[in-house]
């Protein structure tokens, strides 16, 4: 079963190169230099979920909505904050903005949001109360308890490149930079694509607070993806982390060698992991603790931290799997779908080698659920530079992260990812606060099939464009190499990096094209775009359909796919399921969608309808 992940992680037998460090290094500096990142959390404390009874689940905002307003605001972003129309692109003269969490922002050339992703801002459904997601992440946090760890949601999508890729030593051409991949706002800002954007203000956070080692964040994240029933352009992620401090002084406060320090803390992290319940997960680990060439550790770590370091992660992670695992099995069985004999098997989990920028040695953590291998989780132990950055270089630790949907759709049984958006009562009313049920269909609608064929490159195929430049009507340049995040990151240039979600190869045109990518304002006030300027990816077809149809398709997959022997162009057919998770949809209507998807392919991405 292919649900959301968190997606950029990289199994180890794919061979992907390390980050070097320095570039981490440097890179976060800057960021947090530039001012970019916020330097103490909101002290303010958010409850996110409306009348909740017993208050073990306190969470704090992590960005806080409203940033202070500059005394001297550019006045653009000053008549956006007066319009006060959240979520809406304004355009003024040749400006064009965005208030987005109370905050305006200016687009520019790199931006590429669509009115159907700026919809679907504020709904905050991991703190709607009786809703899945947030019973889900309720659950997730019950782990990690508190005050040990803090709760942290995050309200404002927004966050700047450096925090969402370069603190966290993405690569200049990680292919999840790709604008194909992800919504700019414009070329320093994006709407998170995971929410380990916020672990250097996490970070930052836990050199203040003396009773807490340790966090967890849930947020609404973004990418631009395929189109099926497990993946939506906004899905929810949580990500955790637990630190171990190097003692200074012995029990009685009398001050202690550095070394003697270093022992210290090994005896802590072995205290930890004892006091670890022991869960009845049946687990295959055939990896060491690290590898020097496939999973190296840092050389700034000892063998045996990391040694108890990663039995603990596993551990507490395990914890984590079985807990949310045996609650699905249980409901299994109340509905009736499952008899209890099975539901006494132990939990199978497997590691397995991965690959992350921010975090060495990485592992991922795969379930076995009703005999498929789910992948689940990422996680690893934390790249030192990262926390030296945010204050907390004395330390050491873990992280991970992972995808919401996918545990709460076989926690409560949904098929759809896009029945977390209903606000249908019917399915809204089956779900009571932190309860697991089954979700019960209240119908399935039928399905209406169209198909839509298209030549990808108006000319025979000469020379593949390096910067794809969107089609917002606004005259600032086009971001230079090499920090525009277009150029470079083409998933055509980097097939062996592109195969994790936010970046596959396999989506990039199968030959050089001549096509567009997808603007925010192509819908309605786009300039005419040279459709030679930009590689063919499917991402840029999704987004179409997106804008078009909303949630009312159901998936779109490729069907056809052939190279004229004369010309050389090249010919695509995707099949578009346009099915409502609500209501019938009448053949007017679709046809009418299909006819505008049409329209729009031919107007946004060049290619000419067949
Ligand atoms: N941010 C990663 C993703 O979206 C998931 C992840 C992996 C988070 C490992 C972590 C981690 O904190 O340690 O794919």
């Amino acid at each position: 079963m292919r649900l959301p992940f968190t997606g950029w992680g990289f199994r180890l037998s794919r061979k992907n190169p390390k980050p070097p460090l320095e570039t981490l290094r440097c890179k976060s500096t800057d960021a947090a230099a530039s001012g970019e990142l916020p330097s103490t959390l909101n002290p303010v404390i958010r409850r996110v979920e409306q009348g909740h009874r017993a208050a073990s689940f306190k969470t704090v905002d992590i960005y806080p909505g409203d940033n202070p307003i500059p005394p001297q605001e550019d006045p653009f972003k000053a008549f956006l904050r007066h319009r006060n129309e959240p979520n809406k692109i304004i355009r003024e003269g040749s400006d064009a903005g965005v208030l987005i969490s109370s905050n305006p922002h200016k687009l520019d050339s790199a931006s590429n949001l669509s009115p159907t992703i700026l919809k679907l801002l504020d709904r905050h459904l991991y703190a709607e109360h009786n809703h899945p997601i947030s019973t889900t992440r309720k659950l997730i946090q019950s782990v990690f308890p508190q005050p040990k760890y803090q709760h942290y949601t995050a309200t404002n999508p927004v966050v700047t490149t450096a925090a969402n890729f370069d603190v966290l030593g993405f690569p200049a051409d990680h292919p999840g930079r790709s604008s194909t991949d992800t919504y700019y706002v414009n070329k320093d800002e994006v709407l998170r694509t995971h929410t380990s954007a916020h672990q250097h203000a996490a970070f930052k956070a836990m050199a203040k607070l003396k009773a807490s080692y340790g966090y967890t964040i849930c947020a609404d994240v973004f990418r631009r993806d395929s189109i099926d029933r497990s993946h939506f352009p906004v899905f929810h992620q949580m990500e955790g982390a637990r630190l171990w401090r190097k003692p200074k002084t012995d029990s009685h406060g009398i001050r202690i060698s550095s070394f003697e320090g270093f022992n210290r803390r090994i005896e802590l992290i072995q205290h930890s992991l004892r006091e670890l319940p022991r869960v009845p997960v049946d687990a295959e680990d055939p990896n060491p603790a690290f590898h020097d060439e496939r999973n190296p550790k840092q050389s700034e770590h000892k063998h045996e931290e990391v040694r108890l370091m990663a039995a603990h992660l596993k551990r507490s992670l395990e914890t984590l799997v079985a807990r949310v695992f045996h609650a699905a099995r249980e409901a299994r069985v109340a509905s009736g779908h499952l008899d209890a004999d099975t539901v006494d098997q132990p939990l199978k989990v497997r590691w397995v080698e991965a690959y992350f920028p921010f975090t060495t040695p990485s592992w991922e953590l795969e379930v076995l659920w009703q005999g498929e291998w789910l992948e689940l989780l990422g996680c690893g132990i934390v790249q030192q530079p990262l926390l030296h950055n945010a204050g907390v270089g004395d330390r050491i630790g873990w992280a991970w992260g992972l995808g919401v949907e996918r545990l709460a759709m076989l926690l409560f049984g949904i098929p759809d990812i896009r029945l977390f958006w209903s606000q249908d009562p019917r399915f809204l009313d089956q779900f009571q606060d932190k309860v697991i049920t089954r979700y019960q269909p209240f119908s399935r609608y039928p399905a209406c099939y169209k198909d839509i064929a298209f030549w990808i490159d108006s000319s025979p195929p000469t020379t593949v464009a390096e910067t794809p430049s969107t089609s917002i009507t606004i005259t600032e340049p086009q971001p230079a190499s090499p920090k525009n995040p277009h150029s470079g990151s083409s998933s055509l240039a980097k097939p062996g990096l592109a195969a994790a979600a936010g970046g596959d190869s396999t989506k990039a045109s199968p030959s050089p094209a001549t096509t567009q990518p997808a603007s925010p304002s192509s819908s309605s006030s786009s300039s005419s775009p040279s459709p030679a300027a930009a590689t063919f990816h499917e991402n840029n077809v999704m987004e179409v359909v997106r804008d078009v149809a909303g949630s009312l398709v159901e998936d779109v997959r490729l069907v056809d796919e052939f190279r004229h022997p004369n010309t050389g162009r090249t010919s695509l057919c995707y099949r578009v399921n346009y099915r409502s998770p609500e209501r019938t949809l009448t053949n007017d209507e679709t046809n009418r969608l299909h006819e505008e998807l049409g329209r729009r392919l031919v107007r946004e991405l060049g290619v000419e309808l067949r």
